[in-house]
């Protein structure tokens, strides 16, 4: 990526991502007495330097269609509480049992257990009440928000993420072959990124045509996405990436890596983002952030 092309994107990144905290924080509910605890504790996990790569997918998805795409930061909000849920849960002593996370220490650990599934919970059920905001509900078609939310609730639930995830969880040790790798990543983070993009279409008021193309440049955005993902479980920087290296090792996870090796798991990722970019250049113009946000899913360190 040339150094401009970066710099331009990175801008992009910052300006949207602070619009996003800005909203997050506006809308958060404010403690009461007891429940002080288990909303610090979702507030630590939230404010914690996140990229925030699904709420901007769901923007980028808008802003193919149309300019005002401050209209949907709730909605956006919404799917960067779900997101950081499933992080919570993620790092779990039950799940991956992982000590830090965004740099910092993880909810489970900061707090304790039964905090930081509840901490969970909460953000969970917090998106469905940003995607119903009154205020969202002010801006946008109701029949166009009914379906992203349908779409997002799908794409998290069993068929999508938690199934994902719980064939992550089944598969630890066990020798997996390319279909059930393929299925898990697309199901644990495939399905919330397709749905994150295409919601924002769908809130924009997109084709059906449009959809279908968008539906097949998020899967394979979200699939590069968890093999690079993988990649830098063996390969990254715990210092940039936030989180523990090596955690997939230790867990014996069945990994693109594990399966492919590394050489032919960072082709198959450029594969995915070559598919991708090509799928965008019938946008033109207004595409050129979500084109570059695709390259910078290939050669993110963190
Ligand atoms: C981590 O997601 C979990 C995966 C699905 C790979 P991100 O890499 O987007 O994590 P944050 O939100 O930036 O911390
Ligand atoms: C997590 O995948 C996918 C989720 C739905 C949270 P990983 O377990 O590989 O994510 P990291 O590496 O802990 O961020
Ligand atoms: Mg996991
Ligand atoms: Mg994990
Ligand atoms: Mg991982």
């Amino acid at each position: 990526m040339k150094a401009k092309d970066l710099d331009k994107l990175l801008s992009y990144l910052e300006e949207k991502k602070k619009l996003i905290e800005e909203t997050l924080e506006k809308y958060f509910p404010k403690p009461e007495a007891l429940s002080e605890r288990v909303i610090s504790a979702a507030k630590y996990s939230l404010f914690s330097g996140g990229k925030r790569i699904r709420p901007i997918l769901c923007l980028l998805g808008y802003e193919l269609f149309q300019e005002d795409s401050e209209r949907v930061l709730l909605f956006a909000c919404g799917i960067e509480c779900l997101h950081t849920y499933s992080l919570i849960h993620d790092d779990l002593p039950a799940m991956d049992d992982d000590d830090f996370r965004r740099g910092k220490p993880s909810c489970h650990k900061a707090f304790d257990e039964g905090t930081a599934i509840l901490a969970g919970d909460g953000l969970q059920a917090l998106a469905f009440y940003f995607f119903s905001h009154k205020e969202l509900v002010k801006t946008v078609n109701s029949k166009r928000l009914l379906k992203a939310i349908n779409l997002i609730a799908d794409a998290v639930s069993f068929n999508g993420m938690v199934g994902g995830q719980m064939g992550d969880l089944l598969m630890e040790g066990k020798k997996g072959d390319k279909k059930v790798l393929k299925w898990i990543h697309e199901r644990k983070t495939g399905r919330l990124f397709t749905a994150s993009l295409i919601s924002g279409a769908i809130l924009a008021n997109a084709k059906r045509k449009d959809i279908k193309t968008l539906e097949r440049v998020g899967r394979a955005l979200g699939l590069a996405f968890q093999i690079v993902d993988d990649l830098l479980d063996l390969l990254g920087d715990e210092k940039k990436l936030g989180k523990p290296v090596k955690s997939d090792l230790k867990k014996k996870k069945l990994t693109y890596p594990a399966l492919y090796g590394v050489k032919a798991s960072q082709e198959l990722a450029r594969k995915e983002v070559e598919k991708a970019k090509s799928m965008l250049k019938s946008y033109g113009e207004r595409a050129e952030n979500l084109l570059l946000l695709s390259e910078f899913i290939y050669q993110r360190v963190n």
